[in-house]
């Protein structure tokens, strides 16, 4: 069945679930792990869910329905899942509570039989590519009152026009493609997420026009690697239709750049290897792409990279940084590092420290290595023990610390355009917004100024936030 007929179908499950709740307003809580990509991915749910009457709690005790979007790019997400299900027993069977499981985690074999044999009052569960038909499937579990397993190994078609309930009034995320290719050798999501494609450029550019017309200001683009956007379509021939003369990420950065209304973008995540200078001269060249780039190292040692099938080595990651710095006025770096894949020495790890201490990045997420069924790295015999892992994650973290204060510092006297999110959740009477750069400002001004973009003057910093006055309006 083609994909929109699928939706449709869907659809029509809404309607039934929705005859079902009639007057009785039953409530859901959902509990999401992981990525950008999870997130938005759960925005779908809720949506379905509140089409369907559903109203939304965050007291899993009170819902009808406990529903969890997981993750399974680390193992802590496992240990956390199990234990919120050991908790919900009690509530389901003084209840009677559905509880469905969906997203990566349910793509794995080894999980899906753990739930089976420990919590076998779960009531359904899905996978990242059935998303589309948890209608369906809470119908069946509601009216037939049987387990539902649906989680496919073949890769979802792209799915669109499915509801949607966004967290936010003022920055929306819009998934730009599904899947990846690189197959680094730490990571699960080749496995779970599927293969690379690409949602078309006109379903891309018409969704963000209408979040211009709904008001949301910025937009952050979602994907694996999103900077081969349309490129497996172009390798394979597999037909795509242009729109806006969009046939790559570079022509899409600059085709909503054009949308009136929207006045930032953000996009995770790129992959080194793929930075290509039309993407580079699109950042320099369109104002409303923030300039803060999320630019994932993993590692700063060459032989530790190749072992990551990471295809660039560090003196290759410092030219890209390099060439960057130069292009792009004002840009700032974010970036995603693994302390203690298997094998890495100190000398090696040393590297790491090294790269960070050149870029000076705004940001760093860092991970301790966590092995993965299923990938090459977990069949390295040379895995690190964890108390060495963890001093060297110790060790990165007081490096980066260091540089954030330091980084701070700079903003101190500086005027700073800030998106303006709302009132600041510490402090009622103040303001909070994000700098270009996604640094919080906190400063005191009128509730009208959400959603706006002002300029801010900085006076102080504080470590993970920064504070200013207001200049103009
Ligand atoms: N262990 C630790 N970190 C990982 N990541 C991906 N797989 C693993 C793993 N097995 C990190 C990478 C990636 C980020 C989203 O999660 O740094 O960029
Ligand atoms: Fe995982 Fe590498 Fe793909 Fe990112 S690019 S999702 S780290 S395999």
């Amino acid at each position: 069945m083609e994909a929109e007929n699928e939706v449709k179908e869907q659809k029509e499950y809404i309607k039934k679930v929705k005859e079902k709740n009639k007057d009785l307003r039953p409530k859901y809580s959902i509990l999401t792990m992981g990525c950008q990509l999870n997130e938005n991915d759960s925005e779908k749910l809720c949506g379905m869910l509140e089409e369907m009457g559903y109203i939304r709690t965050d007291n899993p005790k009170e819902a009808d329905i406990n529903l969890f979007n997981t993750c399974c790019v680390r193992e802590n997400a496992e240990e956390k899942l199990f234990g919120k299900l050991g908790e919900l027993k009690k509530v389901k069977e003084q209840n009677g509570c559905i509880i469905a499981i969906g997203g990566c985690m349910m793509q794995e074999k080894h999980i899906t039989k753990k739930i089976k044999e420990s919590y076998p009052y779960t009531d359904i569960v899905f996978g990242t590519h059935t998303l589309y038909r948890f209608p369906e499937d809470l119908y069946k579990a509601l009216k037939e009152k049987k387990k539902i397993e649906d989680v496919l190994d073949v890769d979802g078609k792209i799915y669109e026009d499915l509801p949607i309930k966004r967290e936010s009034g003022i920055k929306a995320s819009v998934t730009i493609m599904n899947g990846c290719n690189n197959f680094c050798t730490y990571c699960i999501v080749p496995y779970v997420r599927g293969r690379e494609r690409s949602r078309m450029p006109k379903d891309i550019i018409q969704e963000v026009e209408e979040l211009a017309k709904a008001g949301y200001k910025e937009i952050t683009l979602l994907g694996q690697n999103v900077n081969s956007y349309l490129r497996v379509e172009k390798e394979k021939n597999i037909p795509f239709e242009e729109y806006e003369g969009v046939n790559s990420f570079a022509t899409l950065l600059r085709a909503i750049n054009k949308i009136n209304g929207i006045e930032r973008i953000r996009f995770v995540s790129p992959h080194p290897k793929d930075f290509t200078d039309d993407v580079i001269k699109a950042i320099a060249e369109c104002n409303k792409i923030c300039k803060l780039i999320h630019l994932p190292l993993q590692s700063g040692n060459t032989k530790v990279l190749k072992e990551m099938n990471r295809k660039y080595t560090k003196e290759q990651y410092l030219n890209l940084v390099e060439k960057m710095k130069n292009k792009i006025p004002n840009l700032t770096l974010s970036t995603d590092i693994i302390v203690g894949f298997p094998g890495e020495t100190e000398e090696e790890f040393e590297d790491t420290l090294d790269v960070v201490r050149k870029v000076k990045f705004e940001q760093v997420y860092m991970f301790i290595y966590s092995r993965r069924v299923g990938t090459p790295a977990d069949k390295i015999e040379n895995q690190i023990p964890e108390e060495i892992k963890h001093k060297r994650f110790d060790r990165l973290k007081e490096l980066v610390e260091s540089q954030i204060e330091e980084n701070n510092n700079k903003y101190v006297g500086t005027i700073q355009k800030v998106l303006v999110e709302g009132k600041s959740k510490n402090n009622e009477d103040m303001l909070t917004g994000r700098t270009d750069s996604n640094k919080v400002v906190i400063f005191e001004g009128n509730e009208d100024l959400i959603n706006k973009l002002i300029e801010i003057k900085i006076v102080s910093q504080h470590m993970w936030y920064l504070k200013g006055k207001i200049l103009k309006q």
